[in-house]
């Protein structure tokens, strides 16, 4: 628009307009015009208005319960999950439940303040071997719920007296997590991961070297489990006997346990075992202890009696009525942990390479020779992204030296043989005859 002095058709002021900004709306055809003062006026009360909807939507907490609870049916979690985790069916159907309960629990008892009818809490167990999904599956159930959840690790907690964090800990992320909300924090949900590492010593699972006050941990766990009303300091407080405290009630926390429990298969086996001798059955139960179906069949099996054997208090195991199992994975879940959840690894690479204008190309060779090196390690799926990430270091390191569109292709030797992958520049890539240069030759 050309300078000048303008009348805005809204405050009917007369302005001086030195750049577009002092009229950011002026219609040269009809002269209609509105000064900045207006439209600074204007934003105001829609700000005002929609900070005042925004308010009505959060509204109390009870409300906002109803919400999540209509938005959280246990098939949207399992479906959300699905995106994730690969297998392990029963365990998220477990946890879907488990957390749409929890948000059903929350509203009944906001509903029926000072009833005594309450509906129980239904804490979960869960037991798996490494690397199978138990964290991963925790850590995204905690992104979806939209309340409180805070994972602690309870290797990581000794008994008040010994170094180390107290019991309290875990409660305290909670609250932070909740963002210091105390009525937050009493209706969410603890995961105290790595659970099997503060069984008894004199369990029968012998591996523990060090018992700092395992016992100890786990009767401080119990009262919390029981729902109690736990005392703490604000983080980044020493403890001393005048320090002011936060206290929270755990009754209607809603815990989950999880770990890998190293061993409880034989726990399993050796029970069964005794079951058919004392039948009169045949005792021929070959321990195959390497043989992942049998595994698999066991550790569904798991009894809270041999959660007592393995060194859990039975007091515990009694807070925990809901034991949920996850499987080894065998290589065609690999196979797919590699490439079909949202995370991927695979998926990851290709999104980093776009960002150099490469494509990347695994052959199917290549991952199943991933999957096979990663079930040889026996960690689950955990060392899949280590393996490729062996694989992609030199790719990744040379990639960036140059602008030009290229393909990479993976092969089946680069992950045996540690070959490096090959490096074709894309307008030959859609051609029969590919022929692929070097990385050194082409690159460097
Ligand atoms: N079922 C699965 N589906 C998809 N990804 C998985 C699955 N299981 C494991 N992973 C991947 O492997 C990695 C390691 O798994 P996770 O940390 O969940 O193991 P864990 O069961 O907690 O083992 P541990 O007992 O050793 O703690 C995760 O980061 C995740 O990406
Ligand atoms: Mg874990």
């Amino acid at each position: 628009m050309s300078m000048g002095t303008f009348r805005c058709s809204l405050c009917g002021r007369r302005v001086k307009v030195q750049s577009q900004i002092d009229m950011p709306i002026f219609d040269p055809g009809t002269g209609f015009a509105v000064c900045r003062n207006c439209i600074k006026e204007l934003n105001k009360i829609i700000d005002e208005d929609e900070q005042k909807k925004l308010k009505k939507s959060h509204g109390s907490f009870t409300d906002e319960l109803g919400n999540l609870l209509e938005k959280n049916k246990p098939h949207v979690i399992k479906a959300y999950l699905d995106e994730f985790i690969i297998k392990q069916e029963r365990a998220k159907k477990i946890l879907s439940v488990a957390a749409y309960n929890h948000y059903k629990r929350m509203k009944y008892d906001l509903e029926n303040d000072g009833g005594n009818d309450e509906i129980d809490k239904s804490n979960v167990i869960i037991l798996g071997p490494t690397g199978c999904g138990k964290t991963a599956m925790l850590s995204h159930l905690s992104k979806l719920l939209d309340i409180p959840f805070a994972v602690t690790d309870a290797s990581s907690l000794t008994e008040a007296g010994f170094v180390g964090a107290d019991v309290e800990v875990a409660v305290r992320n909670l609250y932070y997590a909740a963002g210091q909300n105390i009525e937050k924090t009493e209706h969410g949900i603890i995961y105290l991961d790595e659970f099997d590492k503060i069984a008894r010593k004199s369990g029968e699972n012998n591996s523990i070297t060090a018992d700092p006050g395992h016992e100890g941990v786990q009767q401080g766990l119990l009262k919390m489990l029981e729902g109690s009303v736990v005392e703490f300091t604000a983080r980044g407080q020493r403890k001393h006997p005048e320090a002011p405290t936060i206290k929270v009630d755990t009754k209607n926390i809603l815990f989950i346990v999880g770990g890998a429990f190293v061993g409880i298969d034989k726990i399993v086996a050796k029970r069964i075992r005794k079951g058919e001798a004392s039948l009169g059955f045949g005792v021929d139960v070959p321990a195959k202890e390497d043989d992942d179906e049998k595994f698999n069949e066991l550790i569904h099996q798991v009894r809270p009696e041999d959660l007592m054997k393995y060194g859990i208090i039975p007091e515990i195991i009694g807070r925990l009525p809901v034991i949920c199992t996850l499987e080894t994975l065998d290589e065609h879940s690999l196979l797919r942990i590699l490439t079909e959840p949202r995370n991927a690894p695979v998926k990851q690479y290709e999104k980093l390479l776009a960002m150099d204008n490469v494509q990347l190309e695994f052959e199917e060779a290549a991952l199943i020779a991933v999957a096979k090196k990663a079930i040889e390690r026996k960690t689950g799926a955990r060392s899949l992204k280590g393996i490729i990430e062996d694989v992609m270091l030199d790719v990744m390191f040379e990639i960036p030296k140059s602008n030009e569109p290229r393909k990479i292709i993976v092969t089946e030797e680069c992950v045996t043989e540690g070959a490096t992958p090959k490096i074709v520049p894309i307008e030959n890539s859609d051609g029969e005859n590919v022929d692929g240069v070097s990385l050194e030759k082409d690159v460097v």
